[in-house]
């Protein structure tokens, strides 16, 4: 496999979605088959250690991420969805972002007591997304055995947030 420079792949867009803030754009990445191809390979070559039952991913990014872990690994894989998505009954979590709360629901049936599960999206920032996304599979008696990201900002501690879940991340940005 040759090793590809994922850095290279994404985009930084200042001052977006606000001034101040550096986006790290993932479409480039997204937008090369041989790239996302490799990208999501390497992933699930990590991710396959945890031996996951099934991979769960929060909208929008984490499915970019997740799905294609899923399908890789031969495992089903479970939408987190923001509100009013889901069309079955829910579990919900109301997580703190920078200014004031959001939602995230999971189908009520959709892991079963037990199962291990692998939580996966693009970026780890604050960690709010994840850890939210970890409550709802721990409210449904799934066992998460590891977090996989595109990208971890390290300067926003995300990491502590998750408590001693392993994670593997393809590229870590120092701020
Ligand atoms: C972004 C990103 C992660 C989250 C990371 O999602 O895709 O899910 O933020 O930040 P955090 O660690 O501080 O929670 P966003 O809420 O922008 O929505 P999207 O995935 O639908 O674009
Ligand atoms: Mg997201």
């Amino acid at each position: 496999m040759l090793t590809i420079q994922y850095r290279d792949w994404i985009r930084d867009v200042p001052d977006f979605p606000k001034p101040g803030i550096l986006f790290r754009d993932i479409t480039p990445l997204l937008g090369n088959g041989s790239v996302y191809q490799q990208a999501i390979a390497e992933l699930a070559e990590r991710v396959r250690a945890w031996g996951a039952d099934v991979i769960a991913g929060p909208e929008a990014r984490g499915y970019v991420v997740g799905a294609p872990l899923a399908a890789t690994l031969g495992l089903g894989f479970v939408p987190v969805r923001k509100p009013g998505k889901l069309p079955y009954t829910t579990v919900s979590v109301t997580y703190d972002l920078e200014y004031g709360q959001d939602r995230l629901e999971i189908h009520s049936d959709a892991i079963q007591k037990g199962q291990r599960v692998v939580v996966a999206d693009d970026l780890l920032a604050t960690g709010g997304t994840m850890s939210a996304t970890i409550e709802l599979v721990r409210k449904l008696g799934g066992e998460v055995v590891g977090a996989a990201f595109f990208i971890e900002l390290k300067a926003l501690e995300g990491r502590s947030r998750l408590g001693d879940i392993p994670i593997h991340t393809l590229v870590q940005y120092e701020s």
